[in-house]
């Protein structure tokens, strides 16, 4: 189902919104005693802000749009078994791990869906105060800033991003790819990893997503041209945790090649 022009910038306008009020509470929150448990394990980090934002955002989705199914970390969404009609996906804090150490790459992002086809997609960037946020109905905005698809550089001539742990490991590859690459950084966090191959400063990331943590970036990525698929260069499952790429067109086959030789 397409929207209106009407209908896209209402839900846009609405978010922004939203987010703009998340912002404040999230830095009137990291000024105050900050209540950290741990999930799996030490390295997998919950807070009050991360549930906080969570039900504040879940709620503001199901009074704005009835119909609304969501996917959301933290245990206040849906049980989701489908992409049929508006699916919402809420990561209430991107890079907890950040957040908690005060680094400055954390983010909160949103997505919604329609039947399975992406519509909109907003990654706030809390410390730089930019929200960057659209679609294909729209384009791609980093706050009124409208962006270009990025150089399609190659994995030579660019820095990759990729997950710290598998890295270390050598897993899927990251050892090889980090290698050919100009450059390697670990950002710790996935929407501020998306957010620099969208801007054109990585040529590629890849790390082990669930839905909420690659749903707004993907809506971003495509938009703008890029490539994004799973490491073995099939579509990205919407319900279930993904080894996700996203790069440049041909960073992304550079990578493709690699990790299969
Ligand atoms: C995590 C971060 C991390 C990525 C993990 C995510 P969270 O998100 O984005 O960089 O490697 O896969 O789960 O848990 O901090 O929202
Ligand atoms: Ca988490
Ligand atoms: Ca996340
Ligand atoms: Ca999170």
């Amino acid at each position: 189902m397409t929207l209106s022009q009407f209908e896209i910038q209402d839900i846009n306008q609405t978010v922004l919104l939203w987010l703009d009020e998340v912002r404040k509470r999230t830095l009137i929150a990291m000024q105050q005693h900050l209540d950290i448990s741990i999930k799996r394990d030490a390295r997998d980090l919950v807070t009050n802000v991360d549930r906080d934002n969570e039900q504040f955002l879940n709620a503001k989705i199901r009074s704005y749009d009835s119909e609304a199914s969501i996917v959301s970390e933290e245990g206040f969404g849906d049980h989701q078994n489908n992409m049929q009609g508006n699916v919402w996906f809420v990561d209430p804090i991107d890079g907890t791990m950040n957040f908690v150490k005060e680094q400055a790459d954390f983010a909160v992002m949103i997505a919604l869906y329609i039947d399975n086809e992406p519509v909109l997609g907003w990654i706030l960037d809390v410390v730089n105060n930019i929200v960057y946020h659209g679609g294909p109905q729209v384009g791609v905005f980093a706050n009124q800033l409208r962006l270009e698809q990025p150089n399609n550089d190659a994995l030579s001539d660019g820095i990759v991003l990729l997950s710290g742990a598998r890295l270390l490991y050598g897993m899927f590859g990251y050892d090889k790819i980090a290698k050919a690459a100009l450059g390697y950084r670990v950002i710790g966090a996935a929407g501020p990893s998306f957010l620099r191959v969208i801007s054109g400063r990585a040529v590629g990331y890849s790390s082990k997503m669930m839905p909420w943590d690659f749903a707004a970036g993907q809506v971003l990525a495509k938009t703008l041209g890029l490539s994004i698929s799973d490491i073995d260069g099939r579509p990205l499952d919407m319900l279930s945790s993904n080894i996700v790429l996203v790069a440049t067109n041909r960073a992304h086959r550079d990578i493709l090649m690699l990790h299969q030789s």
